[in-house]
C-alpha cells in the first residue's frame, strides 16, 4: 500500500517539477431554472406554509436577490434573453401579435444560429457544457436534421431533455394549450374560405365570372387542408410536440411524463459525476411546475397547497438532490449554484381543484404580463461557499440577463462580444458594490415596451412607469381569464398617457400611482425615463435581428411544417420509447 503512495508522491513531485504552475481553477456552474414558479411559492421569499428547506438552505448559505427580474414574462423570450444576455427582441423573439412563444417543434423559428449563448462562450473557455431539461428555443430551420436552433448548436456539448416544453397536450385528458388558440384562428379562416368558395361557385354558375375549374379545384384543396389542420387529431399533436431528445436524436415520442422527472434528475447527477474534474456548466432546466402537474406518489398530498404545492415541494427535493451531489463530491467551494424561475406564476391557470399556476406573493399580475411586477419578479439565489458571503441579501434590481456577463467574467473570458443588456453581478454578490449597474430597465411584452424602471443612484426609490397595461377580463379580475394569457398589443392593452408611475420601494404591490402632487420627483422621473428609452432605442436600431424584432415568431416561422418535424419511427406517426435501465 505505502509503495503506491510513495510512487504517487514521486510522480506528483516529478509532475509538478516540469509543469508551469496552473492558473487558479475555473469554477463550475450549476444553473437551476424552474418553469413558471412564482416568487411567492418559496419559503425564504416569505411563504411560511410551503416547505422548501433545500432552496432555503441555498439562500442561507449564499446570496438571495429580492429584486431579480426576468427580461420577458413568457418562456421562449425570457429564456432567449437569459441565454444571450440581451433583450429577446434583439434575437427576433419579441412577438408582434398573438403568438408569443414557439408553438410547434416542427416550426422553423427559434434562437437564431447567429446568436451567442453563455454556453458557447464557456465552451470556448474549455468548459464541458450540458443542458438537461426544457429548451423551447426551436430545433431546425430548413430541413429536419439541420438542427440550427438545437442546444448542441448553441454551445451545449450535451443535451438530454425536451426540445419543446411540457404542456397540457402531453398528457391525454388534460386539454390543449396550443390548439385552443390556433383552432379559433383556423376555424375562422376555414369558414371564410368556405363562404368565399360557395360565393364563387354561385357567381360562376350565374355566368358572372369565368373561373377555371383548376382554380376551383385548388381552392377546394386549400379548404380541405385548412379543415384537416383545424380538426388535427390531438394524438398527433402530442406525438409531434412532446418529444424527448438525447443530443440530436429523438429517443422518446410521445414523451412518457410519469417517469420524466426521475430521468432528468438522474441525467443531471450523472453529468456532475462524469465531469467532476471540471470545469463544467450544467443548466438544469426543470419541467416543473408548468401544467400539467406531476403526480409523483412520493409527494402527492404532502403539502398544504394541493397538487401545485406538492409539485413545488418536489422541486425543492430535486434541488436538494443536486446540492447533495455537488457537496458529496467535495465540489461546493468550486461551484457557483444558481436557482431561479423563467418568469412569474400563471394566475389564469386554475380550475375547480384550485390554483395550478403559482403564487406571486405581494406582487401584482403574473405570467404573460410584461409590466406588472408579478410577471417578472422571480426568485434568484446564488451559493458559492468560501467566495460569496452566506446569508447576504441584495435588494437592488438585477436581471436574468446578468448571468451571461457574470459567467463570462468568472470563466475569465475577456474576448470581444456583442452589445449586452446584462451586467456582471459579482460585485453585488460578494458585497464589493452596493448598487446595481441597472439604473434603467426596460420591461417588454413581446416587442412592445410596457414599462420602464428607474433606480436613481443615491436614493432608496425604485420608480416604475407603465406605458401600457393589459386589459383584464372579466372586469375587476386581475388577469386575462377570457384569453387565458394576456396579450401585449392592440385592443388587448390600454396606453397610459401620462404613464402610470409607482415607487416600488414604498409600494411594491403597485397599488397607488403617484401624481405630481404626491411625488416631488414625478416630472423628473418621467423625463429621465423618457430620455433613457430614447437612448435604449438607439442601441436597438444597430443591435437587433436583421429581419426585425419579431422575425422568429412570424406565422411563417411558427407554423408546423412536416419536413421539419423531429421524428423517430415512421412519419407522421412517429413513435419510440426510451430504454430505461435500472433507476439508479
Ligand atoms: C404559499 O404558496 C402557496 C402555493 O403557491 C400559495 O397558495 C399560498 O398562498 C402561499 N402562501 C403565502 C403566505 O404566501
Ligand atoms: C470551503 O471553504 C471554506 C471557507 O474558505 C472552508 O472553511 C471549508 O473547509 C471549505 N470546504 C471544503 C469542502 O473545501
Amino acid at each position: 500500500m505505502w509503495m503506491v503512495c510513495v510512487l504517487a508522491l514521486v510522480l506528483s513531485v516529478a509532475g509538478s517539477g516540469v509543469k508551469v504552475p496552473d492558473k487558479p481553477r475555473l469554477p463550475n456552474f450549476v444553473l437551476i431554472m424552474v418553469d413558471d414558479l412564482g416568487i411567492g411559492d418559496i419559503g425564504c421569499y416569505g411563504n411560511h406554509t410551503i416547505r422548501t428547506p433545500h432552496i432555503d438552505r441555498l439562500a442561507s448559505e449564499g446570496v438571495r436577490l429580492t429584486q431579480h427580474l426576468s427580461a420577458a414574462p413568457l418562456c421562449t423570450p425570457s429564456r432567449a434573453a437569459f441565454l444571450t444576455g440581451r433583450y429577446a427582441l434583439r434575437s427576433g423573439l419579441g412577438s408582434a401579435g398573438r403568438v408569443q412563444v414557439l408553438l410547434f417543434l416542427g416550426g422553423s423559428g427559434g434562437l437564431p444560429p447567429s446568436e451567442t449563448t453563455f454556453a458557447k462562450r464557456l465552451q470556448q473557455q474549455g468548459y464541458t457544457t450540458g443542458l438537461v431539461g426544457k429548451w423551447h428555443q426551436g430545433v431546425s430551420c430548413h430541413h429536419r436534421d439541420d438542427h440550427c436552433h438545437h442546444p448542441n448548436q448553441h454551445g451545449f456539448s450535451s443535451f438530454y431533455g425536451l426540445p419543446f416544453t411540457l404542456f397540457n397536450d402531453c398528457v391525454p385528458g388534460q386539454g390543449s394549450d396550443v390548439l385552443a388558440d390556433l383552432q379559433s384562428t383556423l376555424r375562422s379562416l376555414t369558414l371564410l374560405l368556405g363562404l368565399g368558395l360557395v360565393t364563387l361557385v354561385c357567381v360562376r354558375h350565374c355566368g358572372l365570372v369565368d373561373l377555371s375549374p383548376s382554380l376551383l379545384l385548388f381552392l377546394l384543396f386549400l379548404l380541405f387542408c385548412l379543415a384537416s389542420v383545424w380538426v388535427l387529431p390531438f394524438t398527433l399533436l402530442r406525438r409531434w410536440n412532446c418529444v424527448l431528445m438525447r443530443d440530436g436524436e429523438v429517443v422518446e415520442q410521445p414523451l412518457i411524463v410519469e417517469t420524466l422527472p426521475q430521468r432528468l434528475l438522474k441525467e443531471a447527477k450523472d453529468f456532475i459525476h462524469r465531469n467532476q474534474d471540471g470545469p463544467f456548466l450544467l443548466f438544469f432546466s426543470l419541467v416543473h411546475v408548468h401544467i400539467p402537474l406531476f403526480t409523483n406518489p412520493d409527494f402527492m398530498g404532502r403539502s398544504l397547497h394541493g397538487l401545485y404545492g406538492d409539485n413545488v415541494e418536489e422541486v425543492d427535493w430535486i434541488v436538494g438532490q443536486v446540492t447533495q451531489t455537488i457537496d458529496s463530491l467535495g465540489l461546493s467551494n468550486h461551484t457557483l449554484m444558481y436557482f431561479t424561475s423563467d418568469h412569474g406564476g400563471h394566475l389564469e391557470d386554475r380550475d375547480a381543484t384550485g390554483q395550478k399556476g403559482g403564487w406571486n406573493g405581494i406582487y401584482k399580475g403574473g405570467k404573460a404580463m410584461g409590466g406588472w411586477e408579478g410577471g417578472i419578479r422571480v426568485p434568484g439565489i446564488f451559493r458559492w461557499p468560501g467566495t460569496l458571503p452566506p446569508g447576504r441579501e441584495v435588494h437592488e434590481p438585477t436581471s436574468l440577463m446578468d448571468l451571461y456577463p457574470t459567467l463570462k467574467h468568472l470563466a475569465r473570458d475577456t474576448k470581444p462580444d456583442r452589445l449586452l443588456d446584462g451586467h456582471n453581478l459579482m460585485p453585488l454578490l460578494d458585497g464589493t458594490s452596493q448598487s446595481s449597474e441597472h439604473e434603467f430597465m426596460f420591461h417588454y411584452c413581446g416587442k412592445y415596451l410596457h414599462a420602464v424602471r428607474w433606480r436613481p443612484p443615491g436614493s432608496d426609490s425604485v420608480y416604475k412607469a407603465h406605458l401600457f397595461t393589459p386589459n383584464f377580463s372579466p372586469g375587476g379580475a386581475v388577469g386575462c381569464y377570457h384569453t387565458h394569457v394576456c396579450m401585449c398589443h392592440g385592443e388587448y392593452v390600454t396606453a397610459q398617457t401620462p404613464p402610470l408611475l409607482y415607487d416600488l420601494s414604498r409600494d411594491p404591490s403597485e397599488s397607488r400611482p403617484l401624481s405630481a402632487q404626491s411625488e416631488p420627483r414625478y416630472h423628473e422621473a418621467l423625463r429621465r425615463m423618457e430620455q433613457a428609452v430614447h437612448a435604449h432605442q438607439d442601441t436597438l436600431r444597430a443591435h437587433v435581428h436583421p429581419e426585425g424584432p419579431s422575425a422568429q415568431l412570424s406565422w411563417g416561422h411558427v407554423l408546423w411544417r412536416p419536413w421539419l418535424q423531429p421524428c423517430c419511427g415512421t412519419f407522421p406517426f412517429c413513435a419510440c420509447e426510451e430504454q430505461v435501465h435500472s433507476a439508479d
